[in-house]
C-alpha cells in the first residue's frame, strides 16, 4: 500500500503533530505585526481528544485545577519548546481556562439570535482588569459626585471584580489597575474554521496600540488600565448601568485593521482566528480579544493557557496559590490575596515596565523585533 502521505490523508488518517518545536522567521514576523500566530498541528490529536472527552463530561467546568489532561495539551505539547525559545523559560501551568462557547440556543433550537445586518457590537479587551457590569447604578454614582472614569479610585484594593475575576487594583498603593502575563496560548479542540463559531477573535495588530497607550498612561503620571489616564473605567450601556473594563476610544482608534470582511461574520473590527483541532494560537497579553458568539449548533472549544514569562526574582513562581496558567494576574494569588515580596523586588513596577515595552520579555523575537522596526 502506498504510504505517502497523501494517500494517507485520502484514506482519512488524522494527521498527528507536524509543527517544529520553535517558530519559523515567517511566524515571528507575523507574530510581531500582527500581535499573534496561528501554530497549525501544534499539539497531538492523542492529548486533543483526551481533553475533549473530558470536557464533554462537564462542559460547563471552566476550570479544572491541576488536571494533568487539561493541562498536558499544553505541557506535553510542543508548545513549552516554542515558548521557551521565542519568550524565555516560563512556569509551566498548573491550570487552564476551559473556554467553551455554546451555540446560541433557545429552548434546543439554535437561534441566529441577531440580524447578520444589525449584530451587537462586539469589542476586544486586554485581560487583567476588572471587567464586568458595574454594581453601583449609574445614578447613584453620579449622585455622589462621583466620575465614572475615575470610579473605583477610592475602593478597596482588596476588592475583586464583580464576575470574580480581576482585582479592581493589583497593588495597595494603586498605581495599576491591569494585571498581566506575557502570552496566551490557546488550543483548539474542534473544528473553527468556518467563521461564526464562537472563535476566539482578535484586534489584529491592536497589541501595538495597547502598549502605546500604557506608555502615554504612564507619561502622564497614571495609574495604568481602565480609571487611569485616557482610560475610563466606566462606561455607560444605558438603562442606568455601566460596565467595566472596555477598551477607550483612543485606543480602538489606533487600531490598523478593522475592515475584516468573511462570509458569515458580521464584526468587521475584528478578526476570527480559525482553526481545527490541534491548531493553537499564541497572543500577546496586550492584543486586545474576545470569545464570540457561536452561531453553529456545535459548541466551541478551547483551552487557554496565559503564560508569563519567568521572573527570576519573584518568589512565587510555581506557587499553587497563583493559579499559574489560568491567572491574569499573577502579581496577587488567584483568589486575589496580596502577597509579600521581598524589599528589592518591585512586582508591580515591574508589570509596568513590562506592559510600556512588552517585547523586552521575548529573548528569543529580539532579532525580528529590531529588523521589523527599522524596515
Ligand atoms: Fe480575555
Amino acid at each position: 500500500m502506498d504510504g505517502s502521505l497523501d494517500a494517507r490523508e485520502q484514506m482519512g488518517e488524522r494527521m498527528t503533530a507536524s509543527h517544529a518545536n520553535v517558530l519559523s522567521d515567517e511566524e515571528k514576523v507575523q507574530l510581531y505585526h500582527d500581535g499573534y500566530v496561528v501554530l497549525k498541528n501544534a499539539v497531538d490529536p492523542s492529548l486533543t481528544s483526551a481533553a475533549k472527552a473530558l470536557i464533554s463530561q462537564q462542559p460547563d467546568l471552566i476550570v479544572y485545577g491541576d488536571n494533568p489532561i487539561i493541562n498536558g495539551v499544553y505541557n506535553d505539547s510542543i508548545l513549552p519548546d516554542v515558548l521557551d525559545e521565542a519568550m524565555g523559560p516560563h512556569t509551566r501551568p498548573l491550570n487552564a481556562q476551559v473556554a467553551v462557547v455554546m451555540p446560541n440556543r433557545v429552548d434546543g433550537v439554535v437561534k441566529r439570535a441577531f440580524d447578520a445586518k444589525n449584530p451587537p457590537p462586539m469589542h476586544g479587551h486586554v485581560d487583567g482588569g476588572w471587567a464586568g457590569l458595574c454594581p453601583e447604578k449609574v445614578s447613584e454614582i453620579k449622585s455622589r459626585g462621583q466620575d465614572l472614569h475615575t470610579w473605583g479610585e477610592d475602593g478597596d484594593p482588596h476588592s475583586m471584580g464583580p464576575a470574580g475575576g480581576a482585582p479592581l487594583w493589583q497593588d495597595r498603593e494603586k498605581t495599576l489597575a491591569i494585571g498581566s502575563y506575557t502570552a496566551l496560548a490557546a488550543v483548539c479542540l474542534n473544528d473553527q474554521r468556518k467563521p461564526g463559531k464562537g472563535q476566539f477573535a482578535v484586534h489584529r495588530g491592536g497589541h501595538h496600540a495597547a502598549e502605546a497607550l500604557f506608555k502615554r498612561q504612564r507619561e502622564l503620571g497614571g495609574p495604568l488600565g481602565g480609571g487611569g489616564p485616557l482610560w475610563p473605567r466606566l462606561v455607560e450601556t444605558g438603562n442606568d448601568t455601566a460596565f467595566a473594563g472596555i477598551m477607550p476610544p483612543a485606543m480602538y482608534e489606533a487600531y490598523p485593521d478593522d475592515n475584516v470582511q468573511l462570509d458569515g461574520w458580521p464584526w468587521p473590527g475584528l478578526t476570527p482566528v480559525l482553526m481545527e483541532e490541534g491548531d493553537a494560537v499564541i497572543a500577546l497579553h496586550s492584543l486586545p480579544h474576545t470569545a464570540t458568539p457561536n452561531m453553529s449548533d456545535d459548541p466551541r472549544m478551547n483551552v487557554l493557557f496565559r503564560i508569563r514569562r519567568l521572573r527570576d526574582d519573584n518568589p512565587y513562581e510555581g506557587d499553587v496559590r497563583i493559579g499559574w496558567g489560568v491567572c491574569d494576574h499573577p502579581d496577587r494569588t488567584l483568589g486575589g490575596e496580596f502577597l509579600e515580596y521581598p524589599a528589592g523586588y518591585n512586582p508591580y513596577e515591574y508589570s509596568i515596565d513590562k506592559l510600556c515595552d512588552h517585547w523586552s520579555e521575548w529573548d528569543g523575537m529580539k532579532t525580528i523585533v529590531t529588523a521589523e522596526r527599522d524596515r
